[in-house]
């Protein structure tokens, strides 16, 4: 079986990928700087699973460190999570930005080549489409420039690996376009663990639902869809995860850089995120409505065609299921992993 280097695996979605690659008999290599996670996270990820990880601390800007890792490991490919993803932050520190995600991400694939590996998953967003495209987004629609500093570092390392594949034939990439990520292993065990203030949508919810924040501020109730509210395809982290075990299969036997949005093909608002949030785990939200957030778009949500076609991916989970599996992790750890 294959041994797998997972780059930023403490975090968020790293540390449920790495969960599902060892339920499915990979060995793992965890490579983080601990910069926005817990090494908690990994040991909950091997008492879960009953096995047994490799963690690293390191940086990914770090290229000696990196060819150690390569040289030490027979690494087979790489899921490479590293990066910051605060896009507030990414707006006051551009730099910091544009070194950690990209300058990261070169450093990362030069160490690859030295060390002749060549499969990579990488790490995008959805947020690299044109704002002007209209939902339903297909993988063939154009990328645009993304309104955040954040956002531009995926297009710019997407655009990099595109160009690097086609210059060398053995490269094999996947680019995860992920829409938006929620809820967490049902074993409310491992799941987000947002330093400060939240800014996403979900950890906002949980933690106003767990008495740690007032009220939730709906930005805007004035947009072009069903309420008023924005629209968004939410996915839960597992099915998100298991996509990465899907897109390791698939570049196995293919070259060449190709994207595939992983979503479930269906908007949700903000109101109904928040009402149904209320239904299924009995508890309410207090809120209200604010002005509109700059940047956003009314709606975004994908056409999954191509990854369920190609990839052999179904996502399980349905809204409901990540709402409960959200609570249940907030609910089992108010303070995330620092309890
Ligand atoms: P996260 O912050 O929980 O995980 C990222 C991990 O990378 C953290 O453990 C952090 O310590 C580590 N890291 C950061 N910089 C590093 C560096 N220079 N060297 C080594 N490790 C470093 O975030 P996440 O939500 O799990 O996101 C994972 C990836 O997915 C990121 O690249 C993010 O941009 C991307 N993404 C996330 C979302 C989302 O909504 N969560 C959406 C689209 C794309
Ligand atoms: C945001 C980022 C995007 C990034 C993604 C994942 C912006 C403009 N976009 O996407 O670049 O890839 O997170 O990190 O920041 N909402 C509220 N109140 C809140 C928080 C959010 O009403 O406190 C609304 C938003 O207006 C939006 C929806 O909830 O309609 C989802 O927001 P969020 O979770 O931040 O995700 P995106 O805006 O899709």
């Amino acid at each position: 079986m294959a041994n797998i280097l997972v780059t930023g695996g403490a975090g968020y979605i790293g540390s449920h990928t790495c969960l599902e690659l060892l339920n499915a008999g990979y060995d793992v290599v965890v490579y983080d700087n601990l910069s926005n996670s817990a090494q908690e996270s990994l040991n909950r990820v091997e008492s879960l699973t009953g096995k047994k990880l490799t963690f690293i601390q390191g940086d990914i800007r770090d290229s000696v460190a990196l060819d150690s890792v390569f040289a030490e490991h027979q690494i087979d490919a790489v899921i490479h999570f590293a990066g910051l993803k605060a896009v507030g932050e990414s707006q006051q520190v551009p730099l910091t930005y544009f070194d950690n995600n990209i300058a990261g991400s070169i450093q990362l694939v030069q160490a690859m080549q030295r060390a002749q590996v060549f499969n990579l998953v990488f790490s995008s967003s959805a947020t690299v489409y044109d704002e002007a495209n209209v939902s339903p987004l297909n993988e063939d629609m154009p990328t645009g420039m993304p309104s955040n500093n954040y956002g531009y570092t995926k297009l710019i390392v997407e655009q990099l690996l595109q160009k690097l594949s086609l210059s060398d034939q053995r490269w094999s990439i996947a680019l995860l376009r992920y829409f938006n990520p929620v809820g967490a292993h049902q074993s409310g065990q491992i799941g987000e663990d947002p330093q400060g203030i939240p800014n996403n949508l979900m950890p906002f919810v949980t933690q106003v639902a767990v008495g740690r924040r007032e009220k939730l501020s709906i930005f805007g109730d004035d947009y072009d869809t069903v309420d008023g509210t924005g629209v968004r395809d939410y996915i839960h982290v597992v099915d998100l995860a298991n996509a990465h075990l899907c897109a390791l299969q698939n570049r196995l036997n293919h070259n060449g850089c190709r994207a595939w949005n992983i979503g479930t093909g269906k908007g949700k608002s903000v109101l109904q995120v928040k009402n149904t949030f209320e239904q299924v785990n009995g508890v309410k939200v207090a809120f209200e409505i604010s002005p509109r957030r700059e940047g956003d778009v009314a709606t975004s949500f994908a056409n999954n065609v191509r990854a369920i076609e190609e990839l052999n991916w179904t996502p399980k989970y349905n809204l409901e299921d990540m709402l409960k599996d959200s609570w249940r992790w907030q609910q089992q750890n108010p303070n995330g992993y620092r309890d």
